[in-house]
């Protein structure tokens, strides 16, 4: 199990972010409740895509790339947190945004800040973006540019590995409060997050199972995409070990139902859920993803999703997206 510490990393993130008790959201819950706040990662205005860049940063300088071409929506938290580290590392950073060009506000105005050169498909479907990444590439590769071309949200294993990296993080954290967490819950994307979250717990062999909650795609693709990276993860860990199967044999836990009224656009159970979670605990979760999981976590914690349950204790991962919180319809403009 040495391949996490053979694969080139740079360090962005300030570690280890807190992992604190929620003690009035509890109570409301009737569940012991931890947030581990990965907002609070320390690069930009923090969140989980950093882990994930430090992999992909450390893989793209080591391949000799001078630029990084990725994309999303304009509001997208991964194509900013890209892009600034990216030139933190001394790479150009090209963003290809689906949709047409939009007032510079949340994240948009923040890649714009970190001179990311950003240009808009036209189309509106997100997937618009993954053939302009692809022909912005090879336009560079043309004029001698040797880029570094990434997926939307970053969901490759090299990425995933970032939170098989934080799960060690946590496992000391737990040995240290004497927690043991039955669940750790969390939104789910692109799945990179819940895909190295998943290896990690494999690896280290933890005792939680990690509940993703979907704000993005349907959950049977979202289940196929998170126990994919997962085994891609788990591949990259037992480089050179003869790693027996672990994840891939795994149930992957994907909650549906709170998408709301679409990706990157706030739903009311998440507003509401959101409102709580900053007047009891101080803590501010964002539209797009923490706060729809937290709307999974309460209807959990109340019985009403049939298909999951929160069993206490258990931890909730805060991944960020600070920046949508100025944004007038809470992600996608
Ligand atoms: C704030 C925030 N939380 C959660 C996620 C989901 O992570 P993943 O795409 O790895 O599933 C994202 C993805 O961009 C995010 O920006």
């Amino acid at each position: 199990m040495t391949g996490l510490w053979n694969l080139p990393r740079v360090e962005l993130a300030t570690v280890p972010t807190p992992l604190r008790p929620a003690p009035e959201l509890s109570t409301m819950l009737g569940a012991e409740i931890w947030f581990k706040r990965d907002d609070l990662t320390g690069f930009g205005l923090g969140g989980n895509k950093v882990r994930a860049l430090e992999y992909l940063l450390g893989d793209a300088l080591s391949q000799g790339s001078d630029c990084l071409v990725t994309g999303s929506g304009p509001q997208s938290n991964w194509a900013m947190l890209a892009a600034l580290a990216a030139r933190r590392c001394g790479l150009d950073a090209y963003l290809v945004c689906y949709g047409s060009p939009v007032p510079a506000t949340g994240n948009l105005l923040l890649a714009e800040l970190a001179g990311a050169r950003i240009t808009f498909t036209g189309s509106p479907e997100r997937a618009s973006v993954d053939a302009g990444i692809a022909t912005l590439a090879d336009e560079l590769r043309r004029d001698g540019r040797t880029p570094c071309v990434l997926p939307r949200g970053g969901a490759t294993p090299i990425g995933a590995l970032g939170y098989a990296h934080a799960s060690l993080e946590l496992a000391e954290q737990l040995l240290a409060t004497g927690l043991r967490p039955r669940q750790l819950w969390l939104a789910t994307g692109s799945g990179g997050t819940q895909g190295g979250l998943l290896a990690g717990a494999w690896w280290l062999q933890l005792p939680y199972e990690v509940v993703g909650v979907t704000v993005s795609r349907p959950a049977p693709q979202c289940l196929q995409q998170v126990g994919k990276l997962a085994a891609g993860v788990e591949k990259l860990l037992s480089a050179g070990a003869h790693g027996e199967a672990g994840v891939t044999s795994r149930a992957v836990t994907v909650i549906d139902g709170f998408l709301g009224p679409g990706y990157g656009i706030a739903s009311a159970a998440g507003t509401d859920a959101a409102r709580l979670v900053a007047r009891t605990e101080g803590v501010f979760l964002d539209p797009v993803f923490g706060a729809k999981a937290m709307a999974a976590l309460i209807s959990a914690s109340s019985g009403v999703v049939s298909h999951s349950r929160a069993i206490s204790p258990l931890v909730f991962l805060v991944t960020g997206g600070v920046p949508t919180l100025f944004t007038a319809t809470g992600g996608r403009t």
